[in-house]
């Protein structure tokens, strides 16, 4: 026993419209018949009001958020926007974000923290892209690592902060990591952690993402190290988010 519980989170990126709550009910109801993990779901920021009321027993999470309080940010939203809608929690440094929006890992530090205070739990996303896998197993993991420790935020501790390990060539791809690269990389962010971090780092929780699904999620989940997953695709519905959820 590790004594870290594991979780299982969905991040339904820009997917779901009011129509689909009815997705979140039924992902709740999965959530309530477990007490031993815990589930969260990290939804469009337009669904979170909607979603809270009806998402008992599930943390319900945006999926990025300003570093800074408030000010001239047109698109943007706040820790305290997330927070007054009914966010218990927020994604920040997904793979989407450092390659579409231009986020640094300063700035994913600085938004871990600002979340943080604002009350937020935080899942922090860091992953190799392919041609740096390519560099070779050892590689991936240094650079991985040294994006790991450039994104800590000052204060991490594992009462609000977990980490999500997400190879970007695995993310919607059908190309899952195998159990061998997954234990590795997880191996060596714990060595990382417990490093920087000491009783904290060994404390932290640290998913797997990327092309998780029913099939094969008992395979991660099982790995020394791996405390949960991160899901994409399989967590847009509750029937193959099921499967996912069983295998904890
Ligand atoms: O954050 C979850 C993610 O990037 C993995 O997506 O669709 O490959 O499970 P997916």
């Amino acid at each position: 026993m590790t004594g870290r519980r594991k979780l299982i989170a969905g991040n339904w990126k820009m997917n779901g419209l009011k129509a689909h709550l009815s997705e979140v009910s039924a992902i709740a109801k999965l959530a309530g018949a477990r007490d031993d993990i815990d589930v969260a779901l990290f939804l469009p920021a337009t669904l979170i009001a909607a979603a809270a009321p009806l998402a008992d027993g599930v943390l319900i999470g945006g999926q990025d958020c300003h570093q800074a309080q408030s000010g001239a940010y047109t698109g943007d939203i706040s820790a305290a926007m997330l927070v007054e809608a009914g966010a218990g929690a927020t994604l920040v440094g997904h793979s989407e974000r450092r390659a579409y929006h231009g986020e640094t890992s300063a700035d994913v530090a600085a938004k871990a923290a600002f979340a943080h205070g604002a009350g937020l739990k935080v899942v922090l996303c860091v992953g190799e892209t392919l041609e740096t896998r390519e560099l070779g197993d050892e590689e991936a993991q240094d650079w991985v690592v040294d994006q790991l420790l450039a994104s800590l935020p000052e204060g991490a501790d594992p009462d609000w902060l977990t980490i999500a390990y997400e190879p970007v060539w695995a993310i919607g791809t059908g190309k899952v990591a195998t159990p061998p690269q997954i234990a590795a990389m997880h191996a060596t962010l714990r060595a990382a952690l417990v490093a920087r971090l000491g009783e904290k780092g060994a404390a932290m929780r640290l998913l797997y993402g990327g092309s998780v699904s029913g099939d094969n999620a008992a395979d991660i989940l099982h790995l020394p190290d791996v405390d949960g997953a991160l899901v994409g695709g399989a967590s847009l519905s509750a029937a193959k988010f099921a499967p996912i959820i069983a295998a904890a």
